[in-house]
């Protein structure tokens, strides 16, 4: 999926500020009694929040299935251990205190079983008391920011999203169509189809509890402070490893 447009990916996320998201994460670490020790990033993409941890003093690591995330992370990363796999189906010979994973990856896990393996598998290369941080998109936000027609559109580039959300699934099927600068007059095209698993609160804690963890945090994404609004389209999740599975 994420193939193509890993070359373009640091250029379409470009309006974001990765220092922000980590200042932020970082907050809510330290916050839940973690340590800026060592982290891992699961679907770390091209692994612009991991400068940011390094310059807090974090040691680092990502996992990714992609081949050209991973490529490109090592580029950014050089000596930083990066592990292409699944993040539905990985061991690894170390454990960490920390593990996060950001911008909807966990969606990208379209089975509900695949996620709890997801969270099995996190849950083994953690250490004890080890905090592990997400966020997810729920139903609500992908039929409401998602589904229909949008278009984006920079200096730099040019994106449609075509979304259909499917209600008994409750997949989203994102057909998307970029048009990339190169050079006055000329652009790079391309067509990815990415599918995201609109999960619920409810869901989402069942399935830490299930695999060890406790979620002690449930905010909206890059708040500090939990509401009580059902109608959320997007959450951070901050959860503690309270017991080996
Ligand atoms: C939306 S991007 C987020 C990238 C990065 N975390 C960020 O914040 O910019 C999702 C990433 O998850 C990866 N991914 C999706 N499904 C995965 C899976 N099952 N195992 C490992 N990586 C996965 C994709 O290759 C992609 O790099």
């Amino acid at each position: 999926m994420f193939n193509k447009i890993a070359q373009y990916y640091d250029m379409i996320m470009e309006p974001f500020d990765y220092n922000d998201l980590v200042d932020y994460l970082d907050d809510l670490i330290i916050n839940a009694g973690g340590e800026r020790t060592n982290i891992l990033d699961l679907g770390c993409g091209t692994s612009e929040e991991l400068i940011y941890f390094r310059q807090l003093g974090y040691e680092v690591a990502g996992l990714d299935n992609s081949e050209e995330m991973i490529n490109i992370s090592k580029y950014k990363h050089p000596g930083v251990d990066f592990f292409q796999a699944d993040m539905t189906n990985f061991k690894l010979k170390r454990k960490f205190d920390n593990v996060i994973s950001c911008f909807d990856t966990i969606n990208y896990i379209t089975d509900k079983n695949k996620l709890s393996r997801c969270f099995a598998a996190t849950n083994k290369v953690m250490n004890a008391d080890g905090i592990f941080i997400f966020d997810f998109n729920t139903v609500f936000g992908l039929i409401n920011e998602w589904e229909g027609v949008r278009i984006e559109e920079t200096d730099q580039f040019f994106i449609s999203y075509d979304s259909k959300f499917n209600y008994d699934t409750l997949i989203l099927e994102c057909k998307m169509k970029f048009f990339i600068k190169e050079e006055e007059g000329k652009y790079a095209s391309f067509n990815e189809t990415h599918y995201e698993r609109g999960y619920t609160s409810d869901e989402i804690k069942e399935l830490l509890k299930l695999n060890g963890f406790k979620l002690v945090k449930l905010l909206p994404f890059l708040k500090k402070k939990a509401v009580k609004d059902t109608k959320l389209d997007r959450y951070q999740a901050v959860a503690v490893k309270i017991k080996e599975i």
